[in-house]
């Protein structure tokens, strides 16, 4: 089976449907209101340490295990290192399934901001009434609609497969998506709010940060690296022999980290500066992706009006790339372990996980049962319950799973082999070193943390 292997077209074809993974909502919709909640500075500083603390040699780890093993991630701990390590493999494709149920949920979103934004460009731009994305929130024929309407899109990428589908799609979208970005960033940059925009995400002040929020920032950097489920170790499998596994993530890491600071710049910049719009947003951060940028292609920056709607075309082109690889784990696991064929996969796949989006659509506003019990402290309703247990709890006990096998378990010459010329030089013993020790300690040291209630301010 693994000869006949589907692999990457291109040398850059792995960076770039990697990037696609990674670069997402957890980019622009997550990382910017997370890091709003928690006021800035330290959390950023929290986040960008562990990006490169814990993100480059986990990416690192994964698309070594995933290539190693040539198979998706339950099979493949199981083919390296025995039965029990599938279980790393399993918790994986529960995380990615956890996610993918409310990710489709705010992907459907950015459908109905490029409406809204259709509409703004060809009759001109009014401000959104307050409360207005909240009555979009409740409505739940639209929320079901657009959830239903991101998943079949989904289904249908993953249903074609590697290559003629997910290389393809990255490979347009994502030069687009950076250049519209930096041009974002370029107008946000000339208005009054960017002193106390930067302020706030640079000038770190520590006594805002809490053990939770210590986790939090780790399990973001989880969630936007698309770290700790198997995703990597998916692409991984299908990366070339030749190809650099450790620069790649570097790559990846790098455009990732960009596209989330850019966003977040940009974002804060527009609610420094627009009178009443920090007021109209306390209520619900959580929209801040959809409900600030509008203000800002339509009321400061030429050309505004053809960019808006191309915008957030480009946001759901974002976040279908990382559905994709959130599908193709699971689907790649039918296929490699029950031997299904990918249709019947991803038919079973998509059904399963719809289930789950229902709830989560209707968490947002529509059904007050759904959308008010708090099973965590500031995270109430179905959609931000999930949210928390998959990318604070779940992708950060994956991560530990794997820096433990691949640093403790893995044969060191088997790993040196799989890095190439990585393996053989002096910044591999510091991965090695950050893979063994230093990430597994981090992350059981949070959750420990957390577990006990331990506030560090
Ligand atoms: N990294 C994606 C984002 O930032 O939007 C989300 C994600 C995709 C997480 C794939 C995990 C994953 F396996």
């Amino acid at each position: 089976m693994a000869m006949t292997r589907a692999h990457w077209g291109s040398r850059l074809g792995f960076v770039l449907a990697a990037s696609g993974s990674a670069v997402g909502l957890g980019n622009l919709w997550k990382f910017p209101y997370v890091t709003w909640e928690n006021q800035g500075g330290a959390f950023v500083l929290v986040y960008l340490a562990a990006v490169v603390l814990l993100g480059v040699p986990i990416m690192t780890a994964e698309i070594l295990v995933g290539r190693r093993a040539q198979l998706s991630p339950v099979p493949a701990f199981e083919k390296l290192g025995g039965g029990g390590w599938s279980a790393v493999g399993w918790l994986g494709v529960a995380a990615g399934g956890v996610i993918q149920s409310y990710y489709m949920v705010i992907a459907g979103w950015s459908l109905w901001s490029f409406y809204q934004c259709a509409g703004w460009s060809l009759g001109g731009y009014t401000s959104p009434a307050d409360g207005a994305f909240g009555e979009f929130l409740a409505n739940a024929p639209l929320q079901l609609s657009l959830t239903a309407t991101f998943t079949l899109a989904t289904a249908y990428i993953v249903w074609r497969g590697i290559g003629g589908g997910i290389e393809t799609a990255t490979k347009i979208m994502m030069p687009l998506l950076l250049a519209i970005l930096l041009y974002l960033l370029g107008t946000a940059l000339l208005m009054d709010g960017r002193d106390q925009a930067l302020r706030m995400l640079f000038l770190p002040d520590f006594s805002t940060l809490r053990a939770s929020s210590l986790l939090e920032a780790v399990g973001q950097a989880f969630f936007s690296l698309s770290l700790g489920l198997g995703a990597m170790i998916t692409y991984g499998s299908y990366i070339s022999k030749e190809e650099s596994i450790f620069r790649s993530s570097v790559a990846v890491v790098a455009l990732d980290t960009a596209v989330a600071l850019i966003a977040a710049v940009a974002m804060f910049t527009i609610i420094f500066s627009v009178e009443g719009l920090s007021e109209s947003l306390s209520g619900s951060t959580v929209g801040m992706l959809f409900v600030t940028l509008p203000e800002l292609f339509y009321t400061q920056m030429p050309g505004g009006v053809l960019l808006a709607p191309a915008f957030y075309v480009l946001v759901a082109a974002a976040a279908l790339s990382s559905t994709i690889s959130l599908g193709e784990v699971v689907v790649s696991l039918f296929i490699d372990r029950m031997g299904w064929t990918r249709g019947k996969a991803t038919l079973v796949a998509t059904g399963v996980v719809f289930l789950g989006s229902i709830l989560a659509a209707l968490s947002v506003g529509a059904v007050p049962a759904l959308s008010s019990f708090e099973l965590f402290a500031g995270k109430a309703g179905v959609l931000s319950t999930l949210d928390h247990v998959a990318a604070n709890l779940l992708l950060p006990l994956g991560g530990l799973g794997t820096t433990v096998f691949v640093g403790w378990f893995l044969g060191r010459e088997d790993v040196r082999e799989e890095l190439g010329a990585f393996g053989q030089s002096a910044v591999f013993s510091v991965w090695l070193w950050l893979v063994r020790v230093v990430a597994p300690v981090a992350i059981t040291a949070l959750l420990i943390a957390v577990f006990m209630g331990k506030d560090f301010s």
